[in-house]
């Protein structure tokens, strides 16, 4: 199967007028490129579909060609063809023409619509025809080409908008630019077209009427979920696309278990894992890959990105993790913050205000209140006071901080690395540790509290 991706308009719609500007199919939908839905969707239906080491997949770009082309760099099945200047879809399919090969169908779709499902595409591949086209019915179709068909319904053509009469402008059954030809009538039919319409461009659609009049057998598979089909031209469709990729995450999430207090208020830019009965509260945004174990509760408005939460576990409003991998039974937050390389065991406690970077604490380890753990490589049953901080950073270099099993430490301690404290360890608040600490002892470094005896006051001398 060749599969050609347009994706070479340069979205003036959405704003992007600047050759700075990030390419329209790059804009994300649920933290994904746009154009990356459509490999997605295109992939998943080709592997159950036509065997998929016959893929061959061609990307048409044109505005923005190398930005586009490094965002999906190291994806050796992907082949890109630049489109400059843009005449239109037509002409945009023809110069993929050449890397097509004549012995398998070309399946052609569009890069800015991204809602595409894989199944959907499978009806257009199996569909009993030579040429099959997507169409769907729409009580608004304004915009959009429509197929005209004769008295029997068999398809006719497609008309553009600007193109259409006024009759023709009252058909609801639309275009969706997505359709699958044979190669070698496709690239001939390409071969034939004119760009004598509204718009001068070379025009896709024509080749409808071309392979009607030499009597290819053409149907159009009608897709009942118009959504499908939505297509992104400006920011407000862009944000539309984008709720109703939000809606299609919280409903698959609802139907693994996952219980949400309200399914129009969470956010998933990446993937999201869950088991059974994992509750999310509202306003919380998941990015990257993140994983929930049976039974995690997520409090509001927490972040989490690229992190995993063992069973049990709760996240208490207000959070943001990154990078983090939290144990089972443990109790994060509120406001506390994960950073990459933070590794909990069970039941670890972060409070809040709590900052932890690159440090592993181990097994019923807490620290409930403002502190940060920077590099530092923690214990089992070790209490962390508020107002701790691990100086990690000498201005060049980061160090470590080890510390043992059922540590101490006050409130209000500076552990100034590299420095280690033994298990048993107690830190006096207030201290400042930049020497070892020996297990199972008190250490205090502070400056000795005095009181001196005959001291008074001064008073302000009256004027008189
Ligand atoms: C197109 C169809 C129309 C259909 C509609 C569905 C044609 C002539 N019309 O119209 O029948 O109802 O889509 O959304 O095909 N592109 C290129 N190079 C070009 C021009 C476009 O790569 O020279 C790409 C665009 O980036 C976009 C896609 O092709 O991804 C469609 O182009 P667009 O200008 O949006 O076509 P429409 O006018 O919407
Ligand atoms: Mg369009």
């Amino acid at each position: 199967m060749n599969i050609v991706i347009l994706a070479a308009g340069q979205g003036k719609r959405l704003g992007l007028v600047s050759p700075n500007s990030l390419p329209k199919v790059l804009h994300s939908v649920a933290g994904a490129p746009m154009l990356a839905h459509v490999i997605n969707a295109v992939r998943a239906a080709t592997i159950d579909g036509v065997a998929n080491a016959s893929v061959n997949i061609v990307i048409v770009v044109g505005f923005g060609a190398e930005k586009v082309q490094e965002a999906f760099l190291g994806q050796g099945d992907l082949r890109f063809v630049v489109q400059s200047p843009q005449l239109g879809t037509g002409h945009a399919v023809q110069q993929a023409a050449p890397l097509l090969n004549d012995a398998m169908r070309t399946l052609v779709l569009y890069g800015d619509v991204p809602l595409i499902h894989s199944s959907t595409l499978q009806q257009l591949l199996t569909a009993d025809g030579d040429v099959a086209l997507l169409t769907v019915q729409l009580s608004q179709p304004t915009g959009y080409g429509r197929v005209v068909r004769d008295r029997h319904g068999n398809v006719l053509r497609i008309v553009e908008e600007r193109d259409a009469t006024n009759s023709e402008r009252q058909l609801t059954e639309v275009n969706t630019g997505i359709l699958i030809a044979p190669t070698r009538n496709l690239k001939t039919w390409l071969g034939a077209l004119s760009n004598q319409n509204a718009q001068s461009e070379y025009y896709l659609t024509d080749i409808i009427a071309q392979a009607v009049a030499q009597h290819c057998r053409v149907v159009a598979v009608e897709c009942a979920d118009s959504e499908q089909m939505l297509g992104v031209n400006s920011k407000s469709e862009l944000a539309t696309v984008e709720r109703i990729a939000q809606r299609r995450a919280a409903n698959e999430l609802m139907e693994r278990g996952a219980t949400l207090a309200d399914p129009g208020r969470i956010d998933v830019r990446g993937r999201l894992d869950v088991g059974a009965d994992v509750s999310i509260d509202v306003g919380c945004i998941f990015e990257g890959h993140v994983s929930l174990a049976d039974g995690v509760r997520i409090g509001a408005y927490c972040v989490l990105r690229d992190s995993s939460i063992g069973a049990r576990t709760e996240v208490l409003p207000f959070s943001h993790l990154t990078g983090a991998i939290v144990g089972a039974e443990a109790r994060i937050g509120p406001y506390a913050r994960l950073r990459p390389g933070a590794e909990l065991s069970d039941a670890v406690h972060i409070g809040n205000f709590v900052e932890v970077k690159a440090s592993t604490l181990g097994r019923g380890s807490k620290a409930n209140h403002l502190a940060y753990v920077g590099d530092a490589t923690i214990g089992a049953n070790v209490n962390i006071g508020a107002g701790t901080i691990t100086a990690n950073y000498d201005g060049a270099r980061k160090h470590r901080t080890i510390i043992g099993d059922d540590v101490s430490i006050g409130s209000n301690a500076v552990l100034v690395a590299p420095v280690t404290i033994g298990a048993g360890a107690t830190i006096a608040g207030g201290s400042t540790i930049s020497r070892n600490a020996p297990e199972g002892k008190l250490t205090v470094a502070r400056a000795r509290q005095a009181t001196l005896e005959g001291w008074k006051r001064p008073k302000k001398e009256k004027k008189v």
